[in-house]
């Protein structure tokens, strides 16, 4: 790799925030957008491809929501995440085990070959009614998966956080960044989503900028349907993005810590709950 590549650890490409759950502390926000943002096919094509001419390389990159496989267009996606498999180490889908892959579907997993995994939340057998018959479905296809437990005794990295609260709590540039740098070796390391074509270093940062709460920094998200940046350009603002390490949102955010409350994952929100309120900001 050349000295001055640009390399990701990871990165999801939020494809849909419409789902078939409405878990209160979900962690893309997705119950509280509304309307829900379904993007295009022409759209998440361009995402992957801009993605890919800017990026040389990544670890993982997964497609996520929301729900990814309510998503009709998602075999089109994986066929052209294909085209760059030489430019990342694995394929990723994120499902909540609520619904089954249909042959189209199937067959491009199938197609996707070593490098492909379905993650599967299993959130319980009262939500995640199909996560039994989608391991055998993939078994049967050879597609390799990986169950994530989220009920009962053994809860994966103890349960969920809650990351609704929008309160400056770090304040000099240290501060800030001992706290993401805290935050960062709980999560794993960097995991860089994109959405609406933005590529930000977490979902809350996305989240504070799209609510005004924090302002757009040119610094700490790339937008790859800008077509007034060229390619280098691009470059340039993801390797500060990556050499920075955290964001203003940082200062903002509880984040995920050693000692962070753990909740119990996907507590639903009532089915007449409109997506308008829950973010805190005292
Ligand atoms: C936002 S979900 C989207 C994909 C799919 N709908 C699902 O639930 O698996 C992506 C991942 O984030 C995890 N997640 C969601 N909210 C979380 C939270 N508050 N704390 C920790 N993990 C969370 C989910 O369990 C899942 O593994
Ligand atoms: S299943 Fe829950 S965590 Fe996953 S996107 Fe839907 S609401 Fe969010």
């Amino acid at each position: 790799m050349a000295l001055d590549s640009v390399t990701l650890l990871r990165v999801g490409i939020i494809i849909t925030h419409r789902c078939t759950l409405r878990c209160k502390l979900c962690g893309s926000y997705s119950p509280y957008y509304n309307p829900k943002p379904h993007f295009t096919k022409e759209q998440i094509i361009t995402t992957i491809d801009k993605f890919f001419s800017v990026v040389d390389h990544v670890g993982d990159i997964s497609f996520s929501g929301g729900e990814p496989l309510l998503h009709h267009d998602l075999p089109i996606f994986l066929e052209r995440a294909r085209k760059y498999s030489s430019k990342y180490d694995r394929l990723l889908v994120l499902t909540n085990g609520t619904m089954l892959p249909d042959d189209l579907l199937l067959n491009e997993m199938k197609k996707c070959g070593e490098k492909f995994q379905v993650n599967i939340s299993n959130y319980g057998n009262d939500k995640s009614i199909y996560c039994d018959n989608l391991k055998n479905i993939l078994a049967e296809n050879q597609i390799k998966y990986r169950e994530i437990s989220y009920s009962g005794d053994k809860l994966f990295c103890d349960g969920w956080v809650d990351l609704r609260r929008h309160v400056q709590k770090y304040f000099t540039e240290d501060e800030i960044k001992n706290h993401a740098q805290m935050c960062l070796k709980q999560t794993g390391g960097q995991c860089f989503i994109i959405t609406g074509g933005e590529m930000h270093n977490c979902a809350r940062s996305y989240r504070r900028t799209y609510l005004g709460l924090i302002p757009k920094n040119p610094d700490e998200f790339v937008d790859f349907y800008d077509t007034s940046k060229s390619i280098e350009e691009l470059r340039n603002i993801v390797k500060k993005m990556i050499s920075k390490g955290f964001t203003t949102s940082c200062a903002y955010c509880d984040g995920v810590l050693p000692d962070s409350k753990r909740y119990v994952p996907a507590e639903q929100l009532p089915a007449n709950f409109s997506g308008q309120e829950e973010d805190t900001f005292e």
